[in-house]
């Protein structure tokens, strides 16, 4: 369905570890747009996962970068416009990670030092990312910036732990230098706010099984997939949404605004007959 509607556009794609990386479908959409591509991940990841795989299909250099480390984000956007041939127009911050959430620690028991390395990882970074662009004055005028956010931002979900603070501060990241950079720079920033997704980082927290089914039962158009994630991506790093900024933007098949579906409704009535058996 690609329509070449990021053609002559410059990006840069943080996150992308396999093929089931979010960041991984939107290198490809955006490739099939016609964008040409910088992908980027942490050292480590690059040595575990599969992103040259990626880079090979679209054609795309990798420059290696932690998120957390500025000497980085500066190298890789400097490395960034000289291998594309000019400043960037589309970032996509794809990272999370929690220790206490890898080490099993509960959000009432937190390592504090855990803590502050997933809060530098999965918020930080998204702050550092765009100070890094903005002193090197990397992006282009109408630029958009996209981080990955999940409803645990704003909802309980009694095991994401740490990570919902982690967005929530992402997710004021975005209102915050989405201020700043719009104002001064014409460049856009959103968060967008995904339906569970079975990645590497997704079936880490504890019950992901049960979050999927419960948010596919609840969602009128069920779960939306990490494809279609990237398709979201695209029209919010194209020329059709230049005036959509600091936004929280749900794409979760209208989990967000339901309260009780039919299909869970039915479960629970079949939970309560049974138990009256
Ligand atoms: N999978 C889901 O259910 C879901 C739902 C909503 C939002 N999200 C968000 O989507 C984003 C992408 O996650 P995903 O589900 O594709 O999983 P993923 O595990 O494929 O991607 C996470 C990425 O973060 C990278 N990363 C970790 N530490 C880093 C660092 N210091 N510097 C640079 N990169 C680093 C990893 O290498 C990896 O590529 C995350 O922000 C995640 O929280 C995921």
């Amino acid at each position: 369905m690609a329509n070449g509607i990021l053609k002559g556009k410059r990006g840069i794609i943080f996150g992308a570890l396999d093929s089931k990386s979010i960041a991984w479908k939107v290198a490809e959409a955006a490739y099939a747009e016609g964008a040409e591509i910088v992908l980027t991940n942490a050292p480590i990841a690059l040595r575990m996962g599969t992103i040259n795989e990626l880079a090979e299909k679209i054609g795309a250099k990798v420059i290696p970068a932690d998120a957390t480390s500025m000497d980085d984000l500066k190298a890789l956007y400097e490395g960034a416009i000289d291998h594309l041939g000019g400043k960037i127009d589309f970032v996509l911050h794809s990272i999370g990670m929690s220790v206490n959430v890898r080490k099993g620690k509960k959000y009432y028991e937190q390592n504090y030092d855990w803590t502050m390395k997933g809060y530098d990882v999965s918020a930080l970074s998204f702050h550092k990312t765009m100070q890094a662009a903005w002193e090197l004055d990397a992006l282009n005028k109408w630029g958009s910036v996209i981080g990955l956010s999940y409803i645990a931002a704003q909802r309980v979900f009694h095991t994401y732990n740490d990570m919902a603070d982690n967005k929530a501060m992402l997710e004021s990241i975005a209102r915050s230098f989405g201020y700043h950079y719009g104002l001064r720079k014409k460049v856009r920033v959103n968060t967008i706010s995904q339906s569970p997704t079975d990645t590497t980082a997704g079936s880490g927290v504890a019950g992901f099984d049960g979050f999927y089914r419960f948010a596919n039962d609840l969602s009128p158009l069920g779960n939306a997939t990490s494809e279609e994630c990237a398709d979201y991506c695209i029209s919010l790093f194209s020329n059709y949404t230049r005036k959509v900024t600091m936004q929280n933007l749900f794409h979760d098949g209208g989990f967000s605004f339901t309260g009780m579906s039919e299909t869970a409704m039915n479960t629970y009535l079949k939970m309560m007959d049974d138990e009256k058996k």
